[in-house]
């Protein structure tokens, strides 16, 4: 399904022999799971920035540290998703078996850290990446083609890193070594100071445990695991002790230099980190399979529908036997104000309908003032999860419903 021009995200590219996206991929691109407000990994995603807006703000002013990046452009140069993050020209990752691409020079990314080099030489110092990333991978209960990281990073001048020079301290430290030290060993790169890695190290790390503190709780046990990264030295993982087992968070570490250099960042150190959406909203939301993000179920979406980044959400498992949708309208008996009938309504619905009712809303409500007629329509989605129920057998337990309804509370089915 080779096509003249390739486009996405308002950017034309012209395909050739390397172009391998499937159809399927194609739609993948054109879903925006995470755009979805009922979306978990939209929650999750609003829960980490929320967060992050919360706890780090801007010194004088109280705006946020920390500039949000969501709309980067999702196919990127091989430039920006190896080289410029120093990845070998032999990796693994750069074989059309394990990347996407459109053409010679240009893939989906496979994560965000594809937009480290743009951004920063865009000037910006502090900031978050999210979005869709892309994977030749096979499809399993926790592998699929495309899934969603949030990368943070953050620069550091001297005075940011180690505090303002006092006209006393002479010897204060430095971000780069002079000479003395100007070796690589696993505490640190080449060009930087001990010192200056070391500070860096308690910020990215008091930054990341916080975060993990603020998502599974104060209790959960943390542990740092050493990593490696082309363009990280030294480089970490996060693991969490969430639900009986170890689990691995995000990857992150000391930014290496020579990005920043070819950036145009000379006077200035930093850290970045990775994080993994799917994982974190699979343990968070006990959400079972990594298939369900991309459910268009409203049994599943209505379950995270409304909800605050911020509520506990358990996901309950829906039916794999189809819905039947009937609604129910009436006029509420004279001088019922609309509130006070809902709550009576939801609980008969749900007295009588049981188990087999999976979701009721409230779809439409309105007054007519001159009869002084109030009105209100819901929706039931009936579903069993043992078998697929007949329109026959649900319009029983509806009648029963609207019978009810009106003998206990007056309402006058139209
Ligand atoms: N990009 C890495 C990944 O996808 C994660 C990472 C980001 C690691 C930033 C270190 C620093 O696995």
């Amino acid at each position: 399904e080779k096509k003249e021009i390739f486009e996405l995200d308002g950017r034309q590219y012209t395909p050739d022999a390397l172009y391998n996206l499937s159809p399927a991929v194609r739609r993948l691109l054109d879903r925006r799971i995470l755009q979805e407000t009922s979306n978990p990994l939209n929650l999750l995603k609003r829960r980490v920035v929320d967060y992050v807006h919360q706890t780090y703000r801007k010194p004088g002013n109280r705006s946020p540290l920390f500039t949000i990046c969501e709309s980067e452009p999702r196919v990127v140069t091989t430039y920006q998703n190896f080289d410029s993050l120093l990845t070998p020209e032999d990796h693994v990752s750069r074989r059309p078996s394990d990347t996407y691409y459109v053409n010679r020079e240009h893939c989906l990314r496979a994560h965000t850290s594809a937009h480290q080099h743009t951004l920063m030489k865009q000037g910006l110092d502090v900031f978050l990446v999210i979005g869709d990333v892309y994977r030749r991978d096979e499809v399993d209960r926790t592998h699929y083609p495309c899934f969603h990281q949030i990368e943070g990073v953050r620069l550091y001048t001297r005075d940011e890193l180690l505090g303002k020079k006092s006209d006393a301290s002479e010897n204060a430290a430095e971000l780069f070594t002079v000479t003395r030290d100007a070796s690589r060993i696993p505490e640190k790169q080449e060009t930087h100071s001990l010192d200056a890695v070391k500070a860096a190290e308690i910020q990215l790390k008091q930054f990341l445990e916080s975060l993990c503190d603020e998502l599974f709780g104060r209790d959960a046990d943390k542990r740092w695991v050493d990593a490696y990264f082309p363009f990280t030295h030294p480089s970490w993982e996060l693991e969490v002790f969430y639900n009986g087992q170890w689990l691995e968070v995000l990857g992150c570490g000391i930014m290496e230099q020579k990005l920043l250099e070819s950036a145009g960042v000379t006077d200035k150190i930093g850290w970045a980190f990775g994080i993994g959406l799917e994982r974190i909203a699979m343990v968070l939301y006990g959400i079972p399979d990594i298939r369900l993000f991309w459910s268009k179920d409203t049994g599943f979406l209505s379950q995270f529908a409304g909800k605050q980044p911020g509520e506990d959400v358990k996901y309950k498992q829906i039916s794999a036997h189809p819905q039947v949708i009937f609604d129910i309208s009436f006029f509420l008996p004279d001088s019922t104000e609309f509130n006070d009938m809902t709550s009576d309504v939801y609980d008969t619905i749900r007295t009588i309908g049981g188990e087999l009712v999976e979701q009721v809303k409230l779809t439409d409500e309105f007054e007519n003032k001159k009869k002084a007629k109030k009105s209100q329509t819901y929706r039931i989605v009936y579903r069993s999860h043992e078998k697929a129920l007949t329109k026959e057998e649900v319009n029983v337990i509806h009648k029963q419903i609207e019978q009810s309804l009106s003998t206990t509370y007056g309402v006058v089915l139209r």
